[in-house]
This record gives structure tokens, sequence and C-alpha cells, in this order.
């Protein structure tokens, strides 16, 4: 019989099936053994008698948890089932009888950790790695539709590029790399030769920060594209936020129903965005209790709180002052001092994606260089861009992790990557 995922047996509903899998828990008696098997898809209930496996009856005994196994019977519905069907099985193959698997209810967040690549298996995990799989396809689906080009940048290089301390070191045959925090000084080069153009790649913070929502290692979504300026940078973002949340609802209903995401909220999710300044979000925070003065930059708790007082929803929070930001980022003309840069805060999650107008004066960004005391060093190519052929450009990054653990509801950005990186945290 040919074999069929346990989600199409369940919408299949009677007859005879042939399903395989792992067992996802299994308990037994002399006369009768229940497994409930699991595969990528679902789980559904399998009875077994004894009496009709009076040959096999030794090894059926001994199937643990994460055992593997194929199996043919007949489906019908059973209320009383965990997804509401039953096999009775007629035939079963035991592919192999698994050793004692070391994960159980009881285990803390570290030794969970040290397990990884097997707590993947759990439903949880699944539902999350796959939703991650829809977000992340359906960015390049709106990118390419939009007419960007993907171009890539390597994880390696010669200097560092946003900021000294926060870069990890690597050994480079007999001298010292430095592993990337951002395509966004190579993407500014490129779009004077592709125009608009998109990254989705690794970015490595070397940051102490055992919060949450920070991974030494996290996927990185960067966008840039020459002639756009400050709102057209927005409209990409938020238009590209909505595009993905629309897939996800309708690719990954049953996964979001196995992690009980909250899918009102995303059904609720419409564009454009609210859009605030930093002097008005300011304002408000101080309103809600908080204790802000002009020129503050906002810890995570008020970004968090932000979202929250504008009606638990997406907001852009534009032109910080320009002692809060880089370099490279624009001053808006007609509101000097601030800078032609947004955030976009997600509830519960804080920032989410960061971007800007770039400043595309040669001899700003100079004065702005020395003002903050960066020198270029060998990252000096850098301004090329600003020396043949500048233009007005803007773009963003957006990190992955905190949008997919926004859609999951879940409470960490360590939930949305499978192998997450922490300062403590290397293996496996
Ligand atoms: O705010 P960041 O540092 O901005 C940049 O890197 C710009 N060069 C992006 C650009 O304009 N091309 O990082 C951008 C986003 C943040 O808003 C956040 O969502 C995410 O990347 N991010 C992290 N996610 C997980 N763990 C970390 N340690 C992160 N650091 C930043
Ligand atoms: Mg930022």
């Amino acid at each position: 019989m040919k074999f069929i995922s346990i989600k199409e047996a369940i919408k299949k509903g009677k007859g005879k099936v042939a399903v395989r899998g792992w067992v996802h828990r299994e308990r037994g008696s002399n006369v009768m053994k229940f497994i409930v098997l699991r595969d990528s898809t679902n789980i559904i209930q399998c009875v077994l008698e004894k009496k009709s496996f009076e040959k096999q009856w030794g090894e059926i005994d001994k199937i643990k948890i994460e055992s593997s196994l194929e199996i043919e019977g007949e489906i019908k519905e059973d209320k009383r089932a965990p997804t509401g069907f039953e096999i009775k099985v007629s035939k079963i193959n035991i592919i192999q009888i698994a050793e004692d698997f070391p994960i159980n209810k009881d285990l803390n967040e570290e030794l969970l950790g040290d397990r990884r690549h097997l707590w993947l298996r759990s439903r949880k995990m699944t539902a999350s790695m796959k939703i991650r799989s829809t977000i992340l396809f359906a960015l390049h689906e709106y990118m390419h539709k939009k007419g960007f080009t993907e171009i890539q940048a390597p994880s390696l290089s010669g200097a560092t590029s946003e900021g000294g301390s926060e870069t990890f070191e690597v050994k480079y045959f007999d001298r010292k790399a430095y592993l990337t925090q951002s395509w966004q000084f190579y993407a500014e080069n490129f779009i004077s030769a592709v125009e608009k153009a998109y990254a989705i790649a690794p970015s490595f913070r070397a940051e102490k920060s055992k919060t949450p929502w920070h991974v030494t290692e996290f996927w990185h979504f960067e966008v840039e594209g020459a002639w756009m300026d400050l709102n057209d940078d927005m409209v990409v973002a938020e238009e590209c936020i909505a595009h993905v949340i629309k897939k996800v609802l309708e690719e990954n209903r049953s996964e979001l129903e196995v992690l009980e995401a909250d899918i009102s909220k995303l059904e609720k999710i419409k564009t454009p965005f609210k859009r605030v300044t930093y002097k008005e979000a300011i304002d408000t925070l101080n309103k809600n209790g908080h204790n802000l003065k002009y020129g503050d930059d906002f810890k995570s708790a008020e970004e968090r709180g932000l979202a929250k007082y504008y009606g638990d929803e997406f907001v852009f929070v534009t032109n910080y002052p320009l002692s809060l930001l880089k370099f490279y980022h624009g001053e808006d003309s007609k509101n000097p001092g601030t800078g032609t840069n947004f955030n976009l805060l997600a509830p519960g999650v804080g920032e989410m994606v960061d971007g800007s107008q770039r400043e595309p004066d040669l001899k700003k960004i100079t004065e702005r260089l020395k003002k903050a005391g960066v020198d270029l060093g060998m990252s000096d190519w850098y301004l090329d861009s600003r020396r043949y052929g500048s233009v007005p450009h803007a773009g963003f990054g957006l990190g992955v992790e905190r949008f997919a653990a926004w859609i999951c509801g879940f409470d960490t950005i360590k939930d949305s990557i499978p192998f997450p990186r922490t300062p403590t945290r290397l293996n496996p």
C-alpha cells in the first residue's frame, strides 16, 4: 500500500490507510497496545490487539517513545482519540526500537538546549520551523515580485561594519577576520548596479545580552533601494510584513493551532501601520508613567510598552535625535537634528525592524564620522558609494526570529530558530 501522511489519512477519515512515523506516546496492557504515531503533519492514535499479532507481540511490547514504525490499518472517527481519529492496525513494520528518549516534561531550558536536535521533533518546534519556512519563502516571493534582486555579501570580512565591540573576531590564516553584523555596507554599494537589492542571511552579534530577544547569530532580512526615501522604505517594510502574515494564515493554519497562536491578531493586521515620531513616543511614554527626557534611548521594555499604548499594533517610530543614530542615517531637512530613520516596534517584542534613508552626501557623512569618532579604516571602500554617482537611497534590516516569534506568540526568539546561539550555547 502507498504511504500517506497522517494529515491525509485523517482527511480520508475511513477505510484502509498506510502511514509511517515515530512513536509520540505509547501505553499498553497484556492484550492491547495504544500508540500515538507522529509524522511531520500530525499525530494519530493507533490500536493493536494482541490476538491479531501473536507472533510479533514480543517486539511490539518493546516499542518505546520515538521508535520508528510503518503501519497499515483501518481508520475511523473516534472522539476519545487525541486528534479525533483512530487506526485499528492490521500490519506493523517496526523499523527501529528507540533507546530511552532523553526528553521529558521535567527538563529545564538548559537540558532541553543540550538535546536541541531531539527537541526539534516536538510538535511545538515542528510547527515553529514550518512557519519559519513559510516566512522566509514569502519574503523572497514578495521581494522578487517587487523587482528586488537578491544579492549576497560575505559573512567574513577584513574589517568591522556596524560597530567594534559587538563583532566576533575569528582567526583567518595569519590574519584577523570579522563575522558580518549586517549586509548594509555592501548593499549601499551594489544598489548602484541593481538599484533594488535584498538578502536573507545570518548576522552575528557579540552581545552578551541574555534577553529573550537576542541571539548571537540571527537571520537578517535586509533591503536597500536606490532612489527610495524614508516613506518608500517604510512602505516596503510594512507591505512585505503584511504579505508574510497573509501567507502564514493561508499555509500554516494547523501549525498556528498547534501553537495556540492568536489568529485574530494576525487577521487584523492591515497597512499602513501607525507612524509616530520619537518626540511623540517620548510624550506617550511619559503619559503612561515612564520617565524619559528628549535624547534618551528606549529600553526594550519601553519599546514593548509603546506598541501596547498604540493599540497593541505595529508602530513605526521615526525621527530619532541624530545623537542616537549612526553616521550613515540621513538628517531630516524639515526637522533638523533628527534622522530620516525608523524603528518598527512590535507588540510584545519591541524593535523588529530598523531602517533609514541614508546620508548620501560625502562631505556630511565624513563630518558625521569625525564627530562620532569612527575611523572606517579598511571599510573606507564603503564611501565609494558616495564618491561615484551618489543617489538618494534607503534600506532596512528585519530580524527574522523576532518577526517569527511575534507571529507565533512566543516569549523568546529561541523558539523561532532551530539551533539558537547565545553567549553560553554553541552546541549542538
Ligand atoms: O538594528 P540593527 O542592528 O540594524 C542594522 O543592522 C542595520 N544595518 C539594518 C539595515 O538598515 N540594513 O538590526 C536590525 C534588526 C533589529 O531591528 C532586530 O530585529 C534584529 O535585526 N536584531 C537581532 N535579532 C536577534 N538577535 C540580535 N542580537 C539582534 N540584533 C538585531
Ligand atoms: Mg536597531
